[in-house]
């Protein structure tokens, strides 16, 4: 595709002007939100949406998450049923998803949602996400703001080095606070986990006083890592090491002997902050394969472990 100079935007007021002023142009622009840098495009203009595929490589259509500053914007978009609404009261600014029944006559265009009769919806809490969504006064459509397969950039430096030159800027926010992808609610009807992310099960759960029921892997319409291998850094990955084997680097996790350690005080929260930029610097070590230590399987430590999963998965060849 033909290169573009892309633009590195201030914190500021400038800078959120001019990338409001790029994505009304049918621009793609990168933006920090709480969980991960999204890729975003005028999601009613069909042009701009189409342009995220290709500037990601994507190899196929998968539906978009569709950003807006609050949740009234988005019941303009969307049905929301009884429990939509109690996790939008509850979660909304934050790093949830909801996949609701498209509101016919929304506006979006179709390849936002891949063509199917639900989108998937969410208020990203980040003051330059909201900066930018409130003066670009719209729907913008964003995937994570990496090439398609690789670790989703949790800098603006990340973006540009997997993505730069295929888009008009990227507004620079610094290192994401969450770190891991949005969790992702199914609730046409649901209420389902389609994603483990960035807001624990456990905390919707309790908000709901109902266990979720599990989305089916494979099933469509499907969350990320339908294709089974995601978020892969180019190392191969080898999962609940105890020490490296020869050759490896090792992703430590509380208090060890490591190479890199996701949280030495075995603080999930942290843990999830450093995860994808840990996996880059071992890539940029030369890491051959990257041991991993064992991560508890509770709180931030499921959505942890399902991006590792992922990135450890064979991968298609390319
Ligand atoms: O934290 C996040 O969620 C980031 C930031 C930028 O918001 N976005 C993100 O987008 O992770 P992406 O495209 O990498 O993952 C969104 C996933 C897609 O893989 C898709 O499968 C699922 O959301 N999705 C979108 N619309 C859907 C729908 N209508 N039904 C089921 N799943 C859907
Ligand atoms: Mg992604």
């Amino acid at each position: 595709m033909p290169k573009t100079t892309t633009e590195v935007l201030p914190a500021n007021a400038g800078g959120i002007a001019r990338a409001a002023q790029l994505l009304r142009e049918g621009g793609l622009v990168a933006f920090p939100t709480e969980t991960v840098y999204g890729l975003g495009a005028d999601a009613r203009n069909g042009e701009a949406v189409a342009r995220i595929f290709e500037a990601k490589g994507r190899p196929r259509f998968n539906p978009l998450i569709v950003h807006l500053d609050d949740a009234a914007q988005a019941r303009k978009i969307a049905l929301f049923n009884d429990t939509a609404e109690r996790l939008a009261r509850a979660f909304w600014p934050g790093p949830l998803t909801l996949v609701l029944p498209l509101r016919p006559g929304a506006g979006l265009s179709a390849l936002v949602s891949a063509g199917l009769e639900t989108v998937a919806l969410r208020v990203p809490e980040h003051p330059l996400a909201q900066a930018l969504l409130k003066e670009f006064a719209g729907p913008v459509a964003a995937p994570s703001a990496n090439v398609s397969g690789r670790i989703s950039p949790t800098r603006a430096e990340h973006v540009l080095e997997g993505l730069g030159g295929r888009l008009e800027a990227v507004l620079d926010g610094g290192p994401c606070a969450v770190g891991l992808e949005s969790t992702i609610i199914g609730l046409a009807p649901g209420p389902v986990l389609l994603r483990p992310g960035g807001l624990p099960v456990e905390v919707i759960e309790d908000c709901l006083g109902m266990p979720l029921g599990r989305g089916k892997e494979g099933a469509k319409p499907s969350a990320p890592g339908q294709l089974a291998s995601h978020y892969a850094p180019q190392a191969a990955m080898r999962l609940n090491a105890e020490a490296a084997a020869p050759g490896e680097l090792l992703l430590g996790f509380g208090e060890m002997a490591c190479d890199l350690n996701l949280s030495p005080s075995g603080d999930l929260v942290e843990a999830a902050a450093n995860l994808f930029h840990h996996l880059r610097q071992l890539d940029a070590l030369g890491a051959g394969k990257i041991a991993v230590a064992p991560i508890p399987e509770r709180g931030l430590g499921r959505a942890i472990n399902d991006r590792l999963r992922r990135a450890a998965a064979p991968r298609p060849a390319s």
